[in-house]
This record gives structure tokens, C-alpha cells and sequence, in this order.
């Protein structure tokens, strides 16, 4: 169980995993995800499962620290030390009419298969897909099979339209295009702007947080949030929310809590990766 049946890189530093994966694979749902602790002495991390078949799920990670480091080096035919799920609610998909589904950078992983459950309930679906660079953009293919129409912004302008998703999101809207419902999975500080957009047109927003987890059983409460002033888990609460009411400022403040011991860790493991490196370099060199 739990094998990598293929791992291939979607962008510098973007790897995705299909995964063997029977049990969750029968009864996942757009919006939930699994916690993955890669190798026996790992840590525990949640990931959005980003599609999937009869028997596997499709992972998509970012390497940002030790974990997604150590997963980034495991490769297909290793096996996965475990893989629990599907945990979390799945996303709330209604027929709404017209929805834009915003991804940003590697959160369009997990807005693909909410994109794609819209599709099929019938709404309108626009997808607003942004990234950094052209070269950070992912799944370009998938999203525009998922929606009805694809808008692609670049920060820098290297691929579509220049700016940040909010850029595209704000015109849409000065178009007069019909936006009933905004659905947006990325960083913490983008799911803050749109929300901050949306609630001035006055659109219901749904957005994925990306907390720290532990446990993901909501015993721990590494992963509380404010959500309208009350204390919510987004491991059993979440990780979808309605945007307009949640503390966007606690959730950075709180993510960031650990930040000197996870840069720690993960130079600790970049020079244990340069060692192997070098070892397995060392023969040729002779
Ligand atoms: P750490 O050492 O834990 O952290 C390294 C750096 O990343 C630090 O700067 C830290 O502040 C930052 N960081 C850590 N956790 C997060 C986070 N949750 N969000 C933003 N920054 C963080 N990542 C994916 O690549 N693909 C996914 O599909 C995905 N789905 C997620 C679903 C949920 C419900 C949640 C809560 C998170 C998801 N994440 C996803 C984020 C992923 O879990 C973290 O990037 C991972 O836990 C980092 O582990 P690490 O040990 O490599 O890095
Ligand atoms: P990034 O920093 O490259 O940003 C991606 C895009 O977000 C940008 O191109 C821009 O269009 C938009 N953006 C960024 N800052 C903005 C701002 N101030 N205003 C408006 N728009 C802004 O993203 P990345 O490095 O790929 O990181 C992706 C993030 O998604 C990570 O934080 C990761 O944890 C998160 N994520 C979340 C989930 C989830 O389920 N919620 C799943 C996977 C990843
Ligand atoms: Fe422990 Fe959610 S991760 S309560």
C-alpha cells in the first residue's frame, strides 16, 4: 500500500505523486485531503488530494521545508511510510450559477478537483490561474478542462496577463461578468485579498486554509483558526471556510510560529541532501 506509482515534476521544486491508494481513493471528495508521513521517521504533513482514479491518488507538493524535502527525494516504487484520509469536509458545491475558482501558484493542485465538481453540478465555471513566473504555473491543461473559461496571470507578466489573480478577479468584475460564488485555494495573504475584493461586491467567498497540523483529529489545536470570532479546527472543521469571516492576520501570525526551527531543519537536511550528492558524484571524480 501506499506505493508511488509515478512521481514527475510539474515546476522547480513541484512534484506529483500518484499514489496507490485503494481505501481513500473509493471515498475522497473534492475539498478534502490526506496526512502523509513519508518515510517512518518523518513528520506527519496534510496535502490536498489533487484528483485521483479507482486506486490511487494524485498529490501535488511544494518542497517549502524538511518533510516536502524528504518526499521530494523518494521516487516511484518506494512506498509511502503512511497515508491517512480523507479527512477534512469536502468543499460545499451548490448550483450557484457562475462560479470563478481562483488558484494561486501550487494551490491550483487543490482547486482542480473543486473546479471540476462545479463543472459537473452545472455552474459557470472561470478559472482565475496565477503564478509567479510562467515557469511556476501548473496543471494549465487540467484547469481548462475543468472550467468553462481560463484567465492565466503572471506577477511578472511572462505568461498571460500581468499582476496577481486579484488583478484578473477585479477586472471580471468591472466587465460586469456574472460571479455568483469565489472559491480560492493559495497563499494565506492571497485568500486574504480576494476575500477583502469580494466582500466589497459582496460575493460569497469559500477559501482552503493551509494551517500548521499535528494530530489532524482536532485534539491537538495546532491548527485553530478565528472564523467569525469563534475557534474553529480546520482539520475537522475545514479546511474550507467562508472567507468573509475568517482572521486572515491570526492565521499568518500562527503559521509563521515556528518558522526559525523549520529554516533549521530544512538546512540541516539541504546539507545531508549535498552530502549524498557528493558521495554518490565521487566515484566519477576518481
Ligand atoms: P516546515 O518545516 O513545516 O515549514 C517550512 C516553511 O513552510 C516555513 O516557512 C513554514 O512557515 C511554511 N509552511 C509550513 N506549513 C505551511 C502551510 N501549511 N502553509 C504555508 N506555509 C507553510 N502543500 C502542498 O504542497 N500541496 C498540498 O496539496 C497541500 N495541501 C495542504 C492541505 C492542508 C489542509 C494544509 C493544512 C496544508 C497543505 N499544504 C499543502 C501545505 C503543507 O502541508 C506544508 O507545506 C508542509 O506541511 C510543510 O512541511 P515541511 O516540513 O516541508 O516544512
Ligand atoms: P506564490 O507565493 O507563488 O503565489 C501564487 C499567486 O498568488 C501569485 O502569483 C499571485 O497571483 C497570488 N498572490 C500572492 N500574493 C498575493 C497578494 N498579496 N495579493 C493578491 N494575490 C496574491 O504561491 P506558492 O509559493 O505556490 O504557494 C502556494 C501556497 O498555497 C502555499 O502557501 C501553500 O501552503 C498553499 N497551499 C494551500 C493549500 C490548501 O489546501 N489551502 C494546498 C496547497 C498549497
Ligand atoms: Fe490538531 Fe487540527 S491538527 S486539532
Amino acid at each position: 500500500m501506499f506505493r508511488i506509482l509515478e512521481k514527475g515534476l510539474l515546476a522547480p521544486r513541484v512534484n506529483r505523486y500518484v499514489v496507490h491508494a485503494p481505501q481513500v481513493a473509493r471515498s475522497w471528495r473534492a475539498g478534502q485531503f490526506v496526512i502523509v508521513r513519508p518515510r517512518e521517521d518523518s513528520e506527519r504533513i496534510p496535502l490536498t488530494i489533487a484528483d485521483g482514479s479507482a486506486e490511487t491518488v494524485t498529490l501535488v507538493v511544494q518542497e517549502v521545508g524538511k518533510t516536502t524535502a524528504v518526499m521530494a527525494d523518494m521516487q516511484a516504487g518506494e512506498r509511502l511510510a503512511d497515508l491517512c484520509g480523507p479527512l477534512g469536509v469536502p468543499a460545499k458545491i451548490e448550483k450557484v450559477g457562475g462560479v470563478a475558482v481562483v488558484g494561486g501558484g501550487v494551490g491550483i493542485a487543490p482547486a482542480y478537483p473543486i473546479a471540476q465538481a462545479h463543472k459537473t453540478f452545472g455552474n459557470h465555471v472561470i478559472a482565475i490561474l496565477g503564478a509567479r513566473t510562467r515557469e511556476l504555473l501548473i496543471m494549465e491543461e487540467e484547469m481548462r478542462r475543468a472550467s468553462h473559461e481560463t484567465v492565466i496571470v503572471t506577477d511578472d507578466g511572462s505568461r498571460g496577463e500581468k499582476g496577481f489573480v486579484t488583478t484578473a478577479l477585479q477586472r471580471l468584475l468591472d466587465l460586469g461578468r456574472t460571479i455568483d460564488e469565489v472559491v480560492a485555494v493559495g497563499p494565506a495573504v492571497m485568500m486574504k485579498m480576494v476575500a477583502a475584493l469580494t466582500r466589497d461586491a459582496g460575493i460569497p467567498t469559500r477559501v482552503s486554509l493551509n494551517t500548521i497540523m499535528i494530530d489532524g483529529t482536532g485534539m491537538c489545536g495546532g491548527c485553530r483558526v478565528a472564523v467569525g470570532g469563534r475557534t474553529k479546527f480546520v482539520c475537522v472543521d475545514g479546511p474550507e471556510f467562508d472567507g468573509h469571516q475568517v482572521d486572515f492576520d491570526l492565521m499568518m501570525r500562527r503559521q509563521a510560529m515556528y518558522l526559525d526551527h523549520e529554516r533549521g531543519t530544512y538546512e540541516d537536511y539541504l546539507e545531508t541532501r549535498r552530502c549524498r550528492l557528493d558521495a554518490t558524484r565521487e566515484p566519477s571524480r576518481r
